[in-house]
């Protein structure tokens, strides 16, 4: 019997969502054997089908530290003579380097990476917070002159393979930063999968008191099955962005036990189910990543892509 007191549990979701599929680059990155430019370009190709409008396509990077990546000029050509501006195409970049190789190929839109690891960040780009920032002053002065928008990501928000959890100063220092030097929006990364729930509304409690909210995206690696439901406490505070991948595919090379990150089918069909738009076919969607895993030989790890292939 009810006591009386209950009352509807009501939730306050936002209407629509801004997917960033970060498949050809998150998900391809760690993958050992080397995909064709020709592969790369049809498995985006499929993507956009599908109706994403915001693929991270590429990353300018050391070659030999992330293979996978070594074609990025040239599958960005590709790409942008097949799309023009119709899609957000934006790539990772960790230095001038990069950002010159990006420039020369007219990209609109970078992703700037640090994290709030000393560690991690010594692995993953061989510089300690600071000496990231001093790498990304030249990148957002050639991105001013070249009106390229800059995107920033911050990893091992939740915790870091090397150093266990992180602490809610260090990150806010690092988003201040990044703010400051121009990000229009920050993609707070769970580069392990090791948040659940609880945390990530004790953290979005704590980010709330002194930045908006709008401006960030969620990046939820599915190490142990919570990002999914990370993102539904994420929804409830109005974060409407999140960066997941085709398949389920990704993964650091620079943070072991990390493996895939959100399948955005699992996301797109709690979204849409839930009446929030995203404008991605699911079936499509299944398409464009049955191609690539097939090309790479791999299972999905997305129950939702399982389920859609058990019906075909
Ligand atoms: P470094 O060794 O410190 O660079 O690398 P350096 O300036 O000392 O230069 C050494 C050599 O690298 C030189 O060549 C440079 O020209 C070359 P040499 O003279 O010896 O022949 N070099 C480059 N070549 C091509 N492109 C460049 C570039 N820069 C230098 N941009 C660097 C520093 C960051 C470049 C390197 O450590 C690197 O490439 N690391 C890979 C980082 C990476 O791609 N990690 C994975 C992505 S991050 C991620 O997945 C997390 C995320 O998903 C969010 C989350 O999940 O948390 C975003
Ligand atoms: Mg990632």
């Amino acid at each position: 019997m009810s006591s009386g007191t209950a009352r509807p549990v009501k939730f306050s979701l936002p209407r629509k969502v801004k997917i960033i599929e970060v498949g050809p680059r998150d998900g391809l990155q760690n993958e050992s054997l080397l995909l064709s430019s020709e592969d790369k370009f049809n498995y985006i190709s499929l993507l956009v089908a599908a109706g994403l409008k915001n693929i991270e396509v590429t990353s300018f990077v050391r070659p030999d530290r992330v293979p996978q990546m070594a074609d990025a000029a040239y599958l960005l050509a590709k790409l942008q003579s097949a799309f023009g501006n119709s899609i957000n195409l934006p790539v990772l970049i960790p230095n001038a380097k990069g950002m010159q190789a990006a420039i020369a190929s007219k990209v609109s839109e970078v992703a700037i990476f640090t994290a709030t690891s000393e560690s991690f960040n010594r692995h993953n780009i061989n510089a300690s917070i600071d000496e990231s920032f001093t790498r990304f002053i030249p990148i957002t002065q050639l991105a001013k002159k070249h009106r390229c928008k800059v995107r920033g990501y911050i990893s091992t928000v939740f915790g870091c393979p090397y150093e266990g959890k992180t602490k809610i100063s260090t990150l806010k220092k690092v988003i201040k930063k990044l703010f400051t030097l121009g990000a229009y929006e920050i993609s707070l990364g769970d580069t392990i999968g090791v948040a659940t729930p609880m945390e990530v509304n004790k953290l979005l409690n704590e980010l709330k008191l002194n930045f908006d909210l709008a401006k960030f995206a969620m990046h939820f690696h599915d190490s142990r099955g919570q990002a999914l439901a990370n993102v539904f406490v994420s929804l409830q505070h109005g974060i409407s962005k999140f960066d997941s991948s085709s398949g389920g595919l990704g993964g650091c090379p620079y943070a072991p036990g990390a493996p895939g990150n959100l399948a955005t089918e699992d996301l797109v069909f709690m979204l849409e189910s839930s009446k929030i738009n995203t404008g991605v076919d699911l079936n499509k969607l299944a398409v464009a990543s049955r191609f690539i895993l097939n090309k790479l030989g791999k299972a999905t790890t997305s129950k939702c892509l399982a389920t859609i292939n058990a019906k075909k």
